[in-house]
C-alpha cells in the first residue's frame, strides 16, 4: 500500500504479538465505512493474516464513537441494481475476511456502533464496550428505506437470535450498555480505561464465542421458520405498507428463506439490499436524512452563550417550550400574567422529565432548572426571551416594547407568533433588528422543525443565535422569511381547506382521511386539523388567506363545531369524538371520488411552487424539509418536490390544469413549476430520485 492509501486506519504491534487496528478517518470527527475506508481496511487485513499475529483488536481513534455506519453520501451515487449490488458485495467481502481471520479478533466499542459499523464488531469473533450511557449500538439501515448489507442481517440473528436481531433491524432503534450485555450483542462491559486491557484478556485467553441460546437457534431451523415468520409479518403490516417501505419486509423475507445460514443468506443479502437502494422509498429515506443534515449545518455560531432562557406566556406552547429548553440542559424561566397560569405549564414538564429522562436525579435537576418568575424579574439575566402570548398583534407589540429596556443588548428576542409579520411586531423596538421568529410547532416535544422567521430588518447576528439556539434544543432550525403562514401553515392551509371542501361535497371524513394516509401521509387532513385544534386552524387559515389577498376561505365546518366547543383533540372532540388521545373513526366505506388524492396532495404542493417563486425559503429542497420536518410529509417520498420531480413536473402542471377545469381556478399551476423545471430554484444540494412514473 501506498502511504495515500494509509490515511483511515492506524496499525499498532506489540510486544506480545497483539495488532491494534484503530479507526481514524482523515479529516472527519466520526469514523464511517466509505468505499475507500474499506479498501484500505482490506488491505490491512491481507496484510495482518500473513503475519499470523495473536489476535487482531479493532477499535476508534475518535472521541465520539466507533463507526457511525457506511458513508450514506456514496448511496446517492448508485445508479442501478448492479452498482448497488458492486459496492455490498466489496463490503461484505472486507467483513468476511475478517470473520474468517484463523486468530481471536476483539471489537473494542466505546459511544456508538451503528450500522456498518456494528456490522464491522459482528465479524469479529468477541465484542465489548464501554457500558456507560453514551453507548449505542443499532442497525438502523431501515430508516433509510435499507437494510444492513455487510452480513449484518445474518451474522445479528446468529449472535442474539431471531427475535431480539429482528428487534434490532426493523425497528432501527440503538440498544443500550446493559441491553446490549443481556442480549450478547457484546461479550463485556467495561469502564473506558479498562478497554484494552480487556480487550488483550480476550486475546490472550479466548473463551468460547458467545452464540445465541439453543432455543433461539432452532426458531431459525426450516421447519421452524413459517411459523415465526406471520407474526414478525404482521408486526411490520401493522406499522407501514409494504408498497411504501419495504426494506422491513425484505428483512424478514430473508431470514425466512434462508434462516441466516451459509454463504447463499450473503448473497441474498447483496441482492436484497441492491434492489431497495433503487427503490422509490429508499431514494427517497436517504433524502430525508441528508436534508435532516443539510438543516443541522445551517446552525449558526453564537457569540454569546445561550443557557439563560426566559419566556413569556405559560400557555400550551410557551409551557412547552420552557419545558423542553429545561430538557435540553437551558436555565428556564417561565413568565405569564399570573402565577396560577404558570403552574399547570410546570406540572406538564415535570411529566416530561419523568417521560424522557428516567434517572431520578436527573429528573430533579431538570426540575429544578425551570422556575416561576410571573413578573419577569430575571428578564435582566436572559440570553434568549421567547415571547409566547396570545396571537394579537398590539398586545405582542406592547409586551416586545416592554422587554427591550430590560435585556441585556446581546440577548436574543424571539417570538413564537404563528401567523404575524415579524417585522410588523418589531415596528415599536429601539433595535427590530434583534427580532427573530422561533416557529416551534405543536407538540413540542415531538415536532423536529423550528422555523426561523426574519424580517427585512432582522440582523445576522439574531438569525445566527437563533439558528444556534435551535439545535442547542436539537430541533431543526428552516429560515425563512416572514410572509403570511412563513412555509409550513401556508402549504397546510390549502390541504386541509380542500379536505373541508371534499367533506362538503358529500365525501366521508374517513375517505379523505384514508386518502391521504394511502399516499403516505402519517394522518390524514382531518385528523390533522383536529390535532392542530380547529380554533388555531381556523385562525391560521383566515390570516394566511388575508394576508395573500385571497378570497376568505369557508370557514363554516370549523366555526360551527368551535361554537359548540369542539376544539379537536384537546376538548375531545372536534370532527372526530377522541378517546385516550385517539381519533374514533368509522371503518371506511366506499371509494374514494377520482381526483380526491391528487386534489389534496397537488394542492399542496403547488403552494409549495408558490413559496419557491417568493422566496419564502430559499431553495426547493429547504421547503421540501420544511414540509417534511414541520408536517410529517410522506417520508418516503423525499418531500413535495421530490414527489414532483418523481412524477415529472410537467406531469403535475398538466394534472393540475385538468384540475383546475375540474374543480376551480385554486388549481391553477403557480409560476413556481418554471423556475423548477427550468432549474432556476436554486443548487440542488441534496440529490432527488430520479423521474420516474409514480403511482399516485
Ligand atoms: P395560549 O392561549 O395557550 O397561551 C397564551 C398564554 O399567554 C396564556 O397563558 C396567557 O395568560 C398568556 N398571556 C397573554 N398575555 C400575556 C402578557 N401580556 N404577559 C404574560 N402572559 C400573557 O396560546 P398558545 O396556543 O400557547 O399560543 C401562544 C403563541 O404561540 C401564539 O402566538 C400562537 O400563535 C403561537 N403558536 C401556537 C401554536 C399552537 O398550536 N397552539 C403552534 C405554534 C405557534
Amino acid at each position: 500500500m501506498s502511504t495515500a492509501d494509509r490515511q483511515h486506519w492506524r496499525i499498532e504491534r506489540d510486544a506480545e504479538r497483539i495488532v491494534w487496528l484503530w479507526a481514524d478517518k482523515a479529516d472527519a470527527s466520526a469514523n464511517v465505512l466509505s468505499s475507500e475506508v474499506l479498501r484500505e481496511l482490506d488491505g490491512h487485513l491481507t496484510t495482518i493474516r500473513t503475519e499470523a499475529p495473536r489476535g487482531l483488536v479493532v477499535l476508534s481513534a475518535k472521541k465520539s464513537g466507533f463507526i457511525a455506519g457506511a458513508d450514506i453520501k456514496e448511496f446517492t451515487r448508485i445508479q442501478g441494481e448492479d452498482s448497488g449490488y458492486q459496492l455490498i458485495h466489496a463490503g461484505q467481502a472486507v467483513l468476511d475476511r475478517l470473520a474468517a481471520l484463523p486468530f481471536p479478533t476483539v471489537a473494542a466499542l466505546h459511544g456508538f456502533a451503528l450500522g456498518g459499523g456494528l456490522e464491522l464488531a459482528l465479524a469479529c469473533r468477541y465484542r465489548i464496550a464501554v457500558g456507560d450511557e453514551r453507548l449505542a449500538l443499532g442497525l438502523p439501515e431501515v430508516q433509510l428505506g435499507i437494510h444492513p448489507g455487510f452480513g449484518g442481517t445474518v451474522r445479528s440473528v446468529q449472535l442474539i437470535g431471531v427475535k431480539a436481531a429482528m428487534r434490532l433491524m426493523l425497528t432501527g432503534k440503538p440498544v443500550r450498555a446493559e441491553e446490549a450485555l443481556r442480549l450478547g450483542l457484546v461479550d463485556r462491559l467495561v469502564t473506558v480505561e479498562d478497554l484494552r486491557a480487556e480487550a488483550r484478556r480476550l486475546i490472550l485467553e479466548p473463551p468460547a464465542p458467545h452464540r445465541a441460546p439453543l432455543l433461539e437457534r432452532m426458531l431459525s431451523w426450516a421447519p421452524l421458520r413459517p411459523w415465526v415468520q406471520p407474526s414478525l409479518t404482521a408486526q411490520v403490516a401493522s406499522k407501514v405498507r409494504r408498497d411504501q417501505y419495504p426494506a422491513p419486509y425484505a428483512i424478514i423475507e430473508l431470514w425466512s428463506r434462508y434462516g441466516a445460514h451459509g454463504a447463499a443468506a450473503f448473497e441474498a443479502e447483496a441482492r436484497s439490499i441492491a434492489r431497495l437502494f433503487v427503490s422509490e422509498s429508499a431514494r427517497g429515506l436517504i433524502r430525508v436524512f441528508l436534508l435532516q443534515d443539510r438543516l443541522k449545518a445551517l446552525a449558526g455560531k453564537s457569540p454569546a452563550p445561550l443557557e439563560r432562557v426566559h419566556v413569556i406566556g405559560a400557555g400550551v406552547m410557551g409551557g412547552d417550550i420552557a419545558a423542553w429548553a429545561a430538557l435540553r440542559g437551558c436555565r428556564v424561566t417561565l413568565q405569564d400574567s399570573d402565577a396560577a397560569r404558570i403552574e399547570p405549564a410546570i406540572a406538564r414538564a415535570q411529566e416530561l422529565f419523568e417521560k424522557r429522562l428516567r434517572d431520578a436525579r436527573k429528573i430533579s435537576a431538570a426540575a429544578q432548572r425551570l422556575s416561576a418568575d410571573p413578573e419577569g424579574r430575571t428578564l435582566g439575566e436572559a440570553d434568549v426571551v421567547i415571547e409566547a402570548i396570545v396571537e394579537d398583534l398590539d398586545a405582542k407589540r406592547t409586551l416586545l416594547e416592554q422587554i427591550e429596556p430590560r435585556v441585556r443588548p446581546d440577548t436574543l428576542i424571539a417570538t413564537n407568533t404563528s401567523s404575524i409579520d415579524i417585522g410588523a411586531l418589531g415596528t415599536g423596538l429601539e433595535r427590530p433588528e434583534r427580532l427573530v421568529g422561533l416557529h416551534f410547532f405543536n407538540p413540542v416535544a415531538q415536532m423536529p422543525l423550528v422555523e426561523i422567521v426574519t424580517a427585512p430588518g432582522s440582523g445576522a447576528p439574531a438569525v445566527q443565535a437563533a439558528t444556534a439556539f435551535a439545535r442547542k434544543l436539537e430541533k431543526l432550525p428552516l429560515p425563512c422569511r416572514s410572509a403570511p403562514g412563513f412555509v409550513v401553515n401556508r402549504v397546510l392551509m390549502p390541504y386541509l381547506q380542500e379536505a373541508m371542501r371534499a367533506a362538503a361535497e358529500g365525501v366521508p371524513l374517513e375517505v379523505i382521511d384514508a386518502a391521504a394516509v394511502a399516499f403516505g401521509m402519517p394522518m390524514g387532513p382531518v385528523e390533522l386539523a383536529d390535532v392542530v385544534g380547529l380554533d388555531v386552524a381556523a385562525h391560521v387559515g383566515a390570516i394566511v388567506a388575508q394576508g395573500l389577498g385571497r378570497p376568505a376561505p369557508d370557514l363554516e365546518p370549523l366555526r360551527e363545531r368551535i361554537a359548540a366547543g369542539k376544539l379537536g383533540r384537546k376538548s375531545g372532540s372536534g370532527f372526530y369524538p377522541w378517546r385516550e388521545g385517539k381519533a374514533v373513526k368509522a371503518p371506511v366505506s366506499g371509494t374514494a371520488p377520482v381526483d380526491l388524492s391528487d386534489r389534496l396532495i397537488l394542492i399542496l404542493l403547488n403552494e409549495c411552487a408558490a413559496c419557491l417563486r417568493e422566496g419564502i425559503a430559499a431553495d426547493a429542497d429547504l421547503i421540501d424539509a420544511a414540509v417534511i420536518f414541520g408536517t410529517g410529509f410522506a417520508p418516503f417520498r423525499g418531500g413535495p418536490f421530490a414527489y414532483a420531480r418523481a412524477r415529472g413536473i410537467n406531469a403535475v402542471v398538466e394534472r393540475l390544469e385538468s384540475l383546475a377545469q375540474r374543480h376551480g381556478a385554486r388549481f391553477e399551476p403557480d409560476g413556481g413549476w418554471a423556475l423548477l423545471a427550468s432549474g432556476a430554484a436554486g443548487a440542488q444540494s441534496v440529490p432527488t430520485p430520479p423521474e420516474q412514473p409514480v403511482k399516485s
